[in-house]
């Protein structure tokens, strides 16, 4: 199973499986580990004994203070290095340029618009990523942020994005993120739940050649909160026309015109929170998931290297080119999202090797954007979703065929299943049938990938995202923790690991809850202590080979083109339109999407549609009230409105059987208890 081969494939549907090549097939220089009993050796050894492994590693990274132990657990709290200091912005930024590396470039970025001469790149060194983030810094205590503060971040994929990331990290605030695709209500929750002072912006964010309002929607949200943020600090980057508050707004480029360009790293305890990064659960409320600096530090960093293959360039940069020489990574996620936090900004500059952001659309001006930026960066790891490769084969192969992708050593892909035949397209068009494919399993309350191949070592197989990671003693068990060794079951992990989230901001009760209180491991849950093993919310299924196939959700979440969706999120922002009595929404097969929204509405009989254009109007309304309220991406790609729903006769609505029809299939949920058997006809009927 685990000899370098190219040629050693299967290609029937059933038993399609890859071998991994070696180093020189994809030009790499070498994999950091390229043998099975490595693997093996070290996943044994970082489980059975974290404190070693895991203490170790630590010693690859700056720390003001050693630790006193590695790690304590006592479900559902887990201390990483207890007592030892750090500081991530130091092991990002600063460590490589005491190391002499302050010339080489730490972060690329290429901006979405196209001009005359190509489109806008920067390339920062680490010296300069040390002085912009210093000042960022300071520019951050004068607007009167002090350690441990909440500082929300609202940008589009800018440098600055990353700079004000780590400037809160330097000076230990914890940043929290929205994502600019987020409507100005989401902003308004989160910084409510996090009493957050202090809103960072833009003017707007490049989207699909259009601006997409960002300071609108940040002045829109101050003004509901009332009093409660006393600074906005709004970087110009899209020169749009925008409202200003002399009181409160400041523009970044006066915010930092007199700050100096020191600004020393907070030597913070490891236990110190590191962000919180708001993600969707099963009630309309997003949960504020909370994550600390050391165990976040440890766990993206030795991701990033033994995932990607990351190995930091030993030669001099050509400042003219102005692209380094080594590895160039790019994961093309939004910083908004878990992923841009540990693979886009933490873990690859953590490992110093030349991050890329791209600020806009994949299909922006053509179709080949992506592809014209991995040729012209060699860009040599590329990190992606299934969504976005499902489009591009949709796109058509010739925008891929007319560039030179021979840079390409490792592809990465995360935060849905992908299908096989996505997985095929992407191994054959992009890794020129030779590329390993990392698909990688993890979650905002992960912090970093916890199922993966490793490029160098494993047999991968299309759809399955693999084996645990070190550390990650990953299983499939039934409610009362009993494993299944193969088979169906809820994914569990038994063990803490580094990265793990550390509570809910503000609500200890729900993160139990959520996480800690299925698997009634030595009677823990039956007996109301919180149980051993976490709960990732995801059905999944192990093969013979030990190797791991999600499955998909296992709570009312949902998976939208990689982001998650909660239906109840979806569902109260329908009923908040005044037509709309009750809402039942649910995922559905989506082409491109992998899972689209389908939404079943019940109206009040005066916002009843007279006619057919009456009908797509208030359709069209809805979506476009759902967009306004959470964003474009919750919109319901499927409306169908009815009488009544589909409820047991204890009135609770059977999803089951709206996901069939939604899906278009046969029901298999017994519709025995169906309150009202003509309901379900009535469902089938419309479009
Ligand atoms: O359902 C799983 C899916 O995405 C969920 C986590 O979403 P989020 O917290 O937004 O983080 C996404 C980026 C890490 C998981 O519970 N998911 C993530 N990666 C995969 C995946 N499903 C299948 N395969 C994957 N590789």
């Amino acid at each position: 199973m685990t000899t370098h081969s190219t040629t050693n494939e299967s290609h029937t549907a059933a038993d399609r499986v890859f071998a991994p090549p070696a180093a020189d097939d994809v030009g790499a220089d070498r994999w950091l580990i390229d043998d099975a009993a490595t693997y093996e050796r070290m996943h044994a050894e970082s489980v059975a004994d974290p404190a070693t492994f895991y203490g170790t590693i630590a010693k690859e990274l700056h720390w003001f203070n050693d630790w006193d132990s590695v790690v304590e657990f006592e479900s559902p709290d887990a201390v990483w290095f207890k007592g030892a200091t750090t500081n991530l912005c130091q092991n990002c930024v600063d460590r490589h340029v005491a190391d002499g590396f302050g010339d080489e470039i730490g972060l690329i970025w290429e901006g979405e618009p196209v001009g005359t001469n190509g489109p806008e790149v920067r390339a920062l060194s680490y010296a300069e990523l040390q002085k912009d983030i210093s000042r960022f810094a300071n520019a951050l205590k004068t607007a009167g942020v002090r350690e441990s503060d909440v500082v929300t971040i609202y940008m589009g994929m800018v440098p600055e994005l990353a700079i004000a990331c780590l400037a809160c990290a330097r000076i230990g605030a914890a940043h929290s993120v929205i994502f600019g695709g987020f409507a100005a209500h989401s902003i308004v929750d989160r910084g409510k739940d996090a009493s957050s002072i202090v809103i960072v912006t833009c003017d707007g964010a490049w989207r699909r050649g259009s601006i997409v309002p960002l300071k609108a929607n940040v002045d829109e949200a101050v003004a509901v909160l009332d009093g409660a943020v006393d600074k906005v600090i709004c970087l110009k980057r899209t020169n749009n026309d925008i409202g200003w508050d002399d009181s409160r707004d400041i523009w970044w480029h006066v915010a930092v015109e007199a700050e100096p360009d020191e600004c020393p790293c907070a030597e913070l305890d490891s236990e110190a929170t590191a962000f919180l990064l708001y993600t969707s659960g099963s009630t309309g409320k997003p949960k504020g998931i909370k994550h600390t600096v050391g165990g976040y530090m440890v766990h993206t960093y030795l991701t990033s290297k033994y995932v990607f293959n990351m190995i930091p360039g030993l030669d001099e940069p050509n400042r003219d080119a102005p692209l380094p020489n080594g590895q160039v990574y790019w994961c093309t996620a939004d910083i908004g999202w878990i992923t841009g936090h540990s693979y886009i900004v933490y873990g690859p500059m953590a490992n110093r090797v030349p991050t890329l952001m791209y600020e806009g659309a994949p299909n922006f001006p053509e179709a080949d954007r992506f592809w014209d930026i991995v040729e012209r960066h060699k860009v040599t790891q590329f990190y992606t979703a299934p969504t976005a490769i499902r489009a591009f084969m949709k796109w058509g192969d010739e925008h891929v065929t007319k560039h030179d992708l021979s840079s390409l050593q490792v592809l990465g892909s995360v935060g849905e299943p992908i299908n096989p035949e996505a997985w095929m397209w992407y191994r054959t068009h992009i890794g020129r049938g030779v590329c390993p494919i990392v698909d990688t399993w993890w979650q905002t309350e992960t912090g970093g990938q916890m199922l993966t191949t490793l490029p160098g070592v494993h047999t991968t197989k299309p759809g399955s995202c693999g084996l645990p990671f070190f550390g990650v003693d990953a299983a499939i068990c039934e409610d009362d923790g009993t494993e299944i060794p193969e088979g169906s079951g809820l994914l569990t992990i038994r063990k803490p690991w580094p990265s793990m989230l550390r509570g809910i901001y503000g609500d200890r009760d729900r993160f139990i809850e959520t996480y800690w209180n299925t698997f009634d491991v030595d009677g823990a849950v039956s007996e109301g202590r919180p149980s051993p093993y976490y709960l990732a919310g995801d059905g999944a299924q192990r093969d013979a080979d030990g190797y791991f196939w999600i499955t998909g959700r296992s709570d009312d979440v949902i998976n939208v083109s990689g982001h998650r969706m909660g239906t109840a999120e979806v569902e109260s922002s329908l009923v908040a339109h005044p037509a709309v009595v009750e809402a039942a929404v649910v995922g559905m097969p989506h082409e491109i999407k992998g899972t689209g929204i389908a939404a079943f509405v019940t109206l009040s009989p005066e916002s009843a549609p007279a006619d057919k254009h009456a009908v797509e109007a208030l359709k069209k309304a809805l979506r476009t009230h759902v967009g306004d309220e959470i964003g474009a991406i919750a919109k319901p790609d499927l409306i169908r409105f009815t009488d009544a729903l589909p409820k047991t006769r204890s009135g609770k609505i059977m999803r089951r059987l709206l996901r069939d029809i939604a899906a278009g299939r046969e029901t298999s949920q017994d519709t025995t208890t169906l309150e009202d058997k003509s309901v379900l006809e009535k469902l089938r009927g419309e479009d």
